[in-house]
């Protein structure tokens, strides 16, 4: 046990011993000044007399596992595939277009509402979909180093052409490294000009194979599902070049997708499983918020106990509502994912009050 006699307290903190000695007799302790005490109490005073005490030595990483890296536990992932465009160019429409050509999805009865995360099971396999409302997710998640995404669709209308956001989505993406596919939709309307967007995209360094160069542009419509089909396939052959695995036997890790309070649900978060197995009953922590996986929900609406790397899930059971793009953990127990969402919360509220008189334990406990 650490203890600090009262005289050293009161030169690290520069309060007079007998201020401290006061404070202690209404505390219930009676003191003298070379008495030891210990670190609770100590911290106890600091605190009285405006110190933020923080346990020192606490890191968050001591809290989150390493990604075990063994090449013998790899095994194939789905691809994840983030859809990306301008507003309105019809990213949604051609999302729920591929899910309609979901042969499981079709079995269980179609399409519920709107997730920005699911699984599409195609004759090449499954295939993970990220739908992206103005990328902020993305943009975040990228602003942290995360290559979350295997591979970008960039979605742009034939009859609006190359705008703003498409020539966002192409630099996220390009930063990224992650290969784009052109999907040039919305082919069935009469002011569709295909060939205009290709040539638009050329000044993006987005060449078409038809033209010698190396990206894949095919001409789509999500209302008709012409090249749909072919889009999937595309996808998939690209994932087989770009040869995809994760180790399922770690515990889980991964990043938040959306969030959003339900009533009568609590905190509701779609997250991706990028290593490992999130199981029912984990203990998870993604920024301030931490819980107990209470229960976990497929884009079809099903329960299900188990989620291996390469897919989404709907998460039930955290504190509150996390932040889309934040990286999201497993840990030991309960305990170590509220204490690591507490040290997190406590960073934030410090660094938002600024220049607060502040001592750590060992600040306190130094011998000068
Ligand atoms: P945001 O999420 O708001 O950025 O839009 P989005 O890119 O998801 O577009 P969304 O799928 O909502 O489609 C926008 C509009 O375009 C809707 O009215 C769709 O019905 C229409 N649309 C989408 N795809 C097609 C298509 O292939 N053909 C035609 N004719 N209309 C389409
Ligand atoms: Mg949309």
């Amino acid at each position: 046990e650490e203890s600090i006699s009262v005289s050293e307290l009161s030169q690290s903190m520069g309060v007079k011993a007998s201020d401290l000695i006061r404070k202690l007799m209404q505390l219930g302790t009676m003191a003298t000044i070379n008495q030891l005490i210990d670190a609770d109490t100590a911290a106890l005073l600091a605190t009285d007399f405006g110190f933020t005490v923080e346990k020192k030595g606490f890191e968050v990483e001591e809290f989150i596992p390493e990604v075990e890296v063994d090449e013998s536990k790899l095994v194939n992932r789905p691809p994840v595939v983030t859809v990306m465009g301008h507003v309105d160019h019809g990213k949604t429409s051609l999302l729920d277009a591929i899910r309609q050509a979901d042969v499981a999805a079709g079995e269980a009865g179609g399409i519920t509402q709107h997730i920005g995360a699911y699984s599409v099971q195609t004759p090449k396999g499954p295939i993970t979909f990220l739908d992206t409302p103005g990328h902020e997710a993305f943009t975040a998640m990228r602003e942290r180093g995360a290559k979350v995404t295997d591979l970008v669709v960039l979605v742009v209308a034939a009859d609006d052409g190359v705008m703003p956001q498409t020539a966002e989505a192409i630099k996220h993406a390009q930063a990224a490294g992650v290969t784009i596919l052109v999907a040039i939709n919305k082919i069935d309307k009469p002011g569709a000009t295909p060939e205009r967007v290709m040539q638009q995209l050329t000044e993006y360094k987005l060449v078409p194979e038809q033209w010698g160069g190396e990206t894949i542009m095919l001409p789509v419509s999500a209302r008709t599902k012409q090249g749909v089909p072919e889009l999937l396939e595309y996808i998939a052959l690209q994932a087989e070049v770009l040869d995809l695995k994760s180790n399922p036997e770690t515990l889980a890790a991964g990043h938040v997708i959306e969030a959003k309070l339900e009533k009568g649900r609590g905190p509701v978060a779609t997250v991706l499983v990028e290593e490992g197995t999130l199981r029912v009953g984990d203990a998870i922590v993604t920024g301030i918020h931490y819980g107990r996986v209470r229960a976990m929900m497929n884009e079809r609406g099903e329960q299900v106990k188990e989620v291996p790397p390469g897919y989404p899930v709907e998460v039930l059971g955290l504190s509150g509502v996390p932040v889309a793009g934040d990286e999201f953990n497993i840990v030991e127990d309960e305990k170590a994912a509220k204490e690591v969402a507490a040290h997190r919360a406590e960073k934030a509220r410090q660094k938002e009050l600024g220049s607060v008189k502040r001592a750590t334990l060992e600040d306190l406990f130094a011998k000068s």
